[in-house]
Parts: structure tokens; sequence; C-alpha cells
């Protein structure tokens, strides 16, 4: 399974990367207007900090835009995925990148025949977004199961990216149900390898050992 950050601050992703727990990162419209950066400055950095896909949303409405949009943010480097949205605009621009040979990521994902209708106009990536979902009281998970499920059946090579993360606890589920990646914010990454055991039984051994005078 692979590990993304879902985030458009340098410094956090370079921490995690650090960390060997990176694969690639996803941005939004929103994590990008938070930093205060202009869009070019801030994808160029991740990619130089990050091996692996970048992903960068067009903000256009209309496909022919998103289309020039993304062509645009590819072309800043090779590691660029374009995000669109699931509408109808958006997959239209979705099919034009695809056949541009432009990795796409259909983003806004909430309905398994949105991801099959991404799917089948060729996208790279699906989004589904299980917080928000868990936020208006439905199941993220029962989301990201029929989509694992309809792929298998059919042999998409579609990968499901499981976004909107909020806890462990959303990721340890979309291991299971067999997701191929989960975005990440940089707080969730911090959480997943604390355990108080493991504090525990660390500061134990070492006390131990420091008992024996001994140096490796
Ligand atoms: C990532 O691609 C998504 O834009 C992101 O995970 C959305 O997360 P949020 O629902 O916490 O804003």
């Amino acid at each position: 399974m692979k590990f993304f950050i879902d985030s458009a601050e340098p410094e956090e992703v370079r921490e995690a990367c650090d960390w060997g727990l990176v694969d690639g990162v996803t941005t939004n419209p929103s994590l990008i207007a938070k930093t205060g950066r202009p869009y070019a400055d801030v994808l160029r950095e991740l990619c130089q900090i990050v091996d692996g896909p970048i992903n960068a949303e067009v903000v256009a409405e209309e496909a022919a835009t998103m289309v020039e949009e993304g062509q645009k943010l590819a072309q800043l480097d090779p590691k660029i995925v374009v995000k669109c949205p699931l509408t109808v605009e958006g997959l239209k621009a979705t099919r034009a990148l695809c056949r541009r040979s432009i990795a796409v990521n259909v983003t806004l994902i909430f309905s398994p025949l949105q991801a099959l209708a991404a799917a089948k106009c060729g996208a790279a990536y699906v989004s589904p977004f299980i917080g928000r979902l868990d936020d208006i009281g439905q199941d993220g998970f029962c989301l990201v199961e029929q989509i694992v499920k309809i792929f298998k059946n059919y042999s998409f090579a579609t990968q499901v990216l499981v976004a909107s993360v909020r806890s462990p606890h959303h990721l340890l589920r979309a291991a299971e149900v067999g997701a191929h990646i989960a975005t990440l914010p940089f707080n969730v990454i911090k959480q997943i390898v604390k355990h108080p055991l493991t504090d525990i039984g660390l500061k134990n051994f070492l006390c131990d050992w420091n008992k024996t005078k001994q140096h490796i």
C-alpha cells in the first residue's frame, strides 16, 4: 500500500519523506491557498523533495480550460498528476488529458458509480473522500469497499486513492479493504508511528542496558 501526504507545505513533506513514509503528494486548491505562495513554485519544490507522483488540481470548470490548465501543470514536471473534479466537464477533460498521455486523478468522488465513470474515462487514480462522507453521517468505507470491488470485477488499472483521511483508523480501514493508496495529513502520519507501549518498552530496554555499562 502506498502512502501519499496530503499537504502543500514543503517542510512537513520533507520531514515525512525523511521517515520513509511518503510515496507521493496530493494538493488541492485550498491547501495551495493556505501556503500563500505561487502555485507553480510550490509544485516545483514538492517535485524536488518527493520521488513520486505530485497531484495538482485544475481550477477551471469548463473542460477545454481544464485541459489547458492540466497541460500547463503537467509541463512543470513529469511527476505531476493532474486532478480533475468529478463533473461532466471534469470527465471530458480527464478523457482528453489521458489521450495526451497525462495521468489524471479524478477527485471529489462520493459514489461508486462516479468512480466507475472516472475509470471508464481513463483516470489513473480516483479519490473517494471518506472523511467528508463520515461528516454527514454516511459510511465512507462502504464507498471504498464498493469501488475496490468494482475495479477488481472489471480489472480496471485505475488506482483507488483514499482521500479526506482524518485519523489512523481511516488508514487502517483503507488498508483492510485493499485500497491502493491513502493520502494522509501530516498529523495522521505522526499518529500512526506512535504507541505508548513502544515508548515504555524502549525506556525499559535502555534503562537495563545502561546498567551494564557496555557500549556497542
Ligand atoms: C486530497 O486529494 C483531497 O483534496 C483531500 O484529502 C481532502 O481532504 P479534506 O476533506 O480533509 O479537505
